[in-house]
């Protein structure tokens, strides 16, 4: 998709808080500090349009963006970032698994998991959860630049394995700082944003 324009909407804290007019919502989860910041400004190609940081736990809203005013993509904060106090980590977790779980125009969650390691506990909890809302997910696998061609396809391998994975799932390589991923990703987002197709 070509964007011709894409602008911060609004932070929301609260699940009635998230915009009424029904256009369709591509979310990106995964935990503090993966790059859900950055693959959004990479698939917009926008710079510092999402706020993004070397420090886990920047995103601590849900943050919702207006692309092209046809959809929405949502930023979320991460998850499994151990110096949030806990009752905030709660809370988050709380208003996340509300809107993962009841939201409406949601097509779409793109989940991240770090090229470079296994998934985490919270990856699995994540997917789980994802999977019980009956939630489509596409799986991205980012950072890809930090790993050599050996590590990258013994790692994507390894992913594949730990999360027991269908054959036919798709694992997409990513990465915010080469652009790799970009195109297959919005071919992959598109189809999702027409119902009844
Ligand atoms: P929280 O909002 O804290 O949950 O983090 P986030 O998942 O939004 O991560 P963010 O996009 O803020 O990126 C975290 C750090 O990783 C930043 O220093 C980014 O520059 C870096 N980063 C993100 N994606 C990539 C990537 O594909 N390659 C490399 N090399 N660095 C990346
Ligand atoms: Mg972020």
């Amino acid at each position: 998709m070509k964007v011709e324009s894409a602008t911060f909407v609004k932070s929301v804290m609260r699940t009635e808080e998230c915009p009424r007019d029904g256009r369709p919502e591509i979310a990106f989860v995964g935990r503090s500090n993966v790059g859900k910041s950055s693959l959004l400004n990479a698939l917009l190609n926008r710079k510092g349009l999402a706020k993004t940081s070397r420090t886990p736990g920047k995103t601590q809203t849900i943050n919702f963006f207006d692309v092209n005013g046809r959809l929405y993509f949502v930023d979320l904060p991460g998850y499994g970032y151990a110096k949030v106090p806990k009752g905030v980590k709660e809370q988050w977790s709380r208003v996340m698994a509300a809107y993962l779980r009841g939201r409406d125009p949601l097509r779409l969650v793109v989940q991240l998991l770090d090229a470079r390691h296994t998934p985490s506990e919270g990856d699995h909890e994540m997917l789980e959860l994802l999977r019980r809302a009956r939630v489509p997910v596409l799986l991205v696998a980012t950072k890809i630049d930090k790993l050599n061609r050996n590590e990258r396809v013994r790692n994507l391998k390894a992913i594949r394995t730990e999360l027991n994975l269908a054959d036919d799932a798709l694992v997409v390589p990513f990465s915010a700082a080469t652009g790799e991923g970009v195109k297959p990703l919005w071919d992959i987002i598109v189809p999702h944003l027409d119902p009844g197709r």
